[in-house]
């Protein structure tokens, strides 16, 4: 990588290797040097790298047909993924939107929210609640909904000014003594608070990941959260979003997230693992009630991308569906995923700066902290997030680390997401892997 090069980084002097090529848990950069992928990138390899199944039926498409707008036809390949992605929702007759990246998916959800108040006469139902740490996309909406501030910072008064509640968790929230159900109901009821605060008839809809991923760092709700918050929102006639971008199609061990919990959402959004990583790709899924809004007004969703439906994007997106069905891989991650929590706990839960180990499935997270008892974070000056970050290069890792876990900027966290195609060994060779990297960054 050189000052010659014409790419306009993500950041302004980066020293990172070039990826070659890739192989089922693996990646290899310009000098041959193997890369563990266990984050698949940001929870988005679910399948791993290469997989057979995936890279044929992909070409296949492109050679058939690589794409035909969707203003102008329908094709294959979105009509099977819409059909299977709706068959795993709990209630018949959702629908699925198609676009090309998670914030997009996000943008589409408040756009339907929008629209579907509108069309049932209720115009003035515009904000959208989320929760402080979270993180819901770019564009100039979902970084307004999201509560994930060093994101937001650098955007100011640009963005809209929407309420958020504090997010359910337990590490830091739950107070002593107090049983799972009863902190479950105390984080819920915030919402009640937020929405006689703001008034009802001013609030479309609520957005929430059902397990925190990027900016907690892996964090599922407490028992009866959803419940309570399923509950507030039809009292309020609020819509319920569960963003599913990371946790969602299989990541925590049932296709969808929430299923875990016993609710069931308006809308639900996807990304990341939908496609593997083989095509940009994302769904926004319509629950029946939201889809007939348009349907009875006669008056159509207006919204459209270019490549809303793209043909070898869902063709990518059925395969990769296909090889989670055929080879089984939701039971992987559950058992895999078990065997990951029990080895991080067994080798690192007594370190003094392992605060928590957490996750479902093959979706956990380690927080660190400076002070195991007080649970207070790393100082800011420490940059143990960006240390974690290049220890783990060095060893031939890919993790994903994160800050913020704790307020603001302060908290470092390492999410792990790896491909469900994961084996005990793959687990065991990680652990190797964390253990010298956090000799390096704190003990170094
Ligand atoms: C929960 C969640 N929502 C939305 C997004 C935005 O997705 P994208 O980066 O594909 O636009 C992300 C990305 O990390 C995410 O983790």
């Amino acid at each position: 990588m050189s000052d010659a090069s014409a790419v306009f980084y993500r950041s302004l002097a980066p020293s990172m290797p070039e990826a070659v090529n890739a192989k089922g848990m693996y990646i290899y950069d310009q000098d041959g040097k193997q890369y563990l992928d266990m984050s698949g990138g940001a929870a988005v390899s679910c399948v791993g790298h290469a997989h057979p199944h995936v890279v044929q039926a992909l070409c296949a498409q492109v050679e058939t047909m690589g794409f035909a707008h969707t203003a102008f036809f329908t094709n294959a390949p979105q009509e099977r993924l819409a059909a299977h992605i709706a068959g795993k929702f709990a209630e018949a007759g959702a629908k699925v939107y198609f676009t090309s990246g998670g914030s997009e998916a996000n943008e589409t959800a408040f756009k339907l929210a929008w629209q579907y108040w509108r069309s049932k006469g209720q115009p003035n139902k515009k904000k959208i609640i989320s929760r402080v740490h979270s993180y819901h996309g770019n564009t100039l909406a979902t970084l307004s909904a999201s509560g994930n501030l060093p994101r937001r910072r650098v955007m100011g008064d640009v963005l809209f000014d929407w309420p958020r509640i504090d997010p359910c968790y337990a590490y830091r929230d739950q107070k002593e003594g107090e049983p799972a159900e009863a902190y479950g109901l105390r984080a819920a009821n915030r919402l009640e608070d937020m929405i006689a605060r703001e008034g009802a008839e001013t609030i479309a809809a609520f957005i929430a990941e059902p397990v925190v991923g990027a900016s907690l760092g892996v964090v599922p709700p407490a028992p009866g959260y959803f419940k309570r918050i399923r509950e507030i929102c039809d009292t309020h006639d609020i819509l319920l979003i569960a963003d599913e971008i990371m946790c969602g199609t299989g990541r925590t061990g049932t296709f969808f997230a929430h299923e875990q919990d016993g609710f069931l959402p308006d809308i639900v959004t996807l990304a990341k693992g939908i496609a593997g990583g083989y095509q940009p790709l994302a769904a926004t899924l319509a629950r029946a009630k939201v889809h007939q809004t348009f349907t009875q007004t006669g008056k159509a969703f207006a919204h459209g991308h270019t490549y809303v439906g793209h043909a070898s994007a869902c063709a990518a997106g059925l395969a990769v569906m296909e090889v989670i069905e055929d080879e089984d891989l939701l039971s992987n991650v559950r058992h895999t995923g078990d065997y990951l929590q029990e080895h991080l706990t067994a080798a690192f839960g007594g370190r003094a700066y392992v605060g928590d180990i957490r996750g479902r499935g093959l979706f956990r997270g380690i927080e660190f902290v400076a002070d195991k008892k007080t649970k207070a974070p790393f100082a800011d000056e420490m940059n143990i997030t960006p240390a974690l970050k290049r220890a783990a290069m060095q060893h031939g890792l890919i993790c994903y680390p994160g800050g913020g876990s704790a307020r603001d900027n302060l908290g470092s966290h390492i999410l792990l997401a790896p491909p469900f195609i994961a084996e005990p060994a793959h687990i065991d060779a990680l652990i190797g892997k964390l253990d010298a990297m956090f000799a390096d960054v704190f003990d170094g």
